[in-house]
């Protein structure tokens, strides 16, 4: 991993940091060009207007590793807020949850009821919910919720990463309960004995789970999104469906706000589908900090607010 790589990382982890930089505005203003703001209603006008290029999206109220149920239950109220307010504008926007945000982290089972209450009212309105996937430690518990929620409600999915040497096991064990799975690469700093840590071989596995899904989608009901903005292997994805005979309108790729946006237009004009993950919310420090982790680069954009 790269010095700069881990810096970011260790930041994201870092509640000292969390607390004193995003007071700063040069931090506040260069973290905008990830989220369209920090309130709900701009993330649905920003869903509005992206809906108007033919692009979905997926709406997600940052925030994580809560440390009390009344910060769980806010999290989980402000969810059935959007699903409400979604609903109201006829928007198409899914919701997508990390369960440590609603309480899986903190030592009762309050939240599973919280929890189970949102996935039945993202049921009755008839919209998706995703369940994140975080950091290794959380990958067991969130797999078994996924798996007890799956057998029950059909509108849920999850996300699997191709950086864990144990993806391709839990994806066979998730197989039977035909579910929608968003691939993404990884995006925590795991120890090197669960983790692939190059890129080369994170992104070959990243390909071999995404052929294995493709094969099985045409086999099965399963409803595989893959969640990258890496040009080589969207171009890889795309060829190996083309050979499987599957049409464009049925392959889906995600991608995050603001990230690589003339990829985004190309994509839906070449005819495939895709869906934008819309982050919101004043917690934004330790998912900024993972999004500078994946590209470094973009220390430039904070570097040129300090200096503008
Ligand atoms: P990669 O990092 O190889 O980047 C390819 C190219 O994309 C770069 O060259 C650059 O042009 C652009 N790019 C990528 N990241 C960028 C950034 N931050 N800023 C600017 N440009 C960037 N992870 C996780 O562990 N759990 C999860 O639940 C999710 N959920 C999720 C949902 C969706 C919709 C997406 C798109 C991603 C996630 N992730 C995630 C994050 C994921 O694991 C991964 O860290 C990022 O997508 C970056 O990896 P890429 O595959 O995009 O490629």
């Amino acid at each position: 991993m790269g010095i700069l790589r881990s810096i970011f990382i260790w930041s994201s982890e870092n509640d000292r940091l969390t607390d004193l930089l995003p007071r700063y505005p040069f931090i506040r203003k260069a973290v905008l060009r990830f989220i369209p703001g920090e309130d709900l209603e701009s993330a649905l006008s920003a869903a509005e207007i992206i809906y108007s290029h033919g692009i979905h999206t997926v709406l997600t109220y940052l925030g994580e590793n809560v440390t009390q149920q009344v910060e769980a239950d806010q999290n989980s109220r402000h969810y059935h807020d959007v699903l409400k307010r979604v609903s109201e504008r006829g928007l198409t926007c899914h919701i997508s949850v990390k369960l440590t945000q609603l309480g899986l982290n903190l030592d009762t089972d309050l939240w599973l009821s919280n929890l189970r209450s949102l996935v039945e009212h993202t049921s009755k309105l008839g919209n998706f919910i995703w369940i994140d996937m975080e950091s290794s430690d959380y990958v067991d518990s969130t797999l078994e919720i996924f798996h007890r929620l799956r057998s029950e409600f059909s509108n849920i999915g999850i996300c699997l990463q191709s950086y864990l040497y144990r993806t391709f096991e839990d994806l066979e064990r998730l197989l039977p309960l035909s579910p929608a799975i968003r691939l993404v690469k990884g995006a925590y700093a795991e120890p090197r004995d669960i983790a692939y840590k190059k890129k080369k071989v994170v992104d070959e596995n990243f390909l071999k789970h995404a052929i294995y899904l493709l094969r099985e989608a045409q086999r099965t009901g399963i409803w595989p999104a893959f969640a990258t903005h890496d040009p080589k292997l969207i171009r890889q994805i795309q060829g190996e469906a083309a050979g499987m005979g599957i049409p464009k309108k049925a392959l889906e790729f995600q991608m995050l706000y603001g990230i690589r946006r003339d990829d985004q237009i190309r994509l839906v004009r070449d005819g495939y589908r895709l869906r934008i993950l819309i982050s919101y919310g004043s917690a934004w420090f330790p998912w900024y900090m993972r999004r500078l982790a994946e590209r470094p680069a973009n220390l430039f954009f904070v570097l040129k607010n300090f200096f503008i």
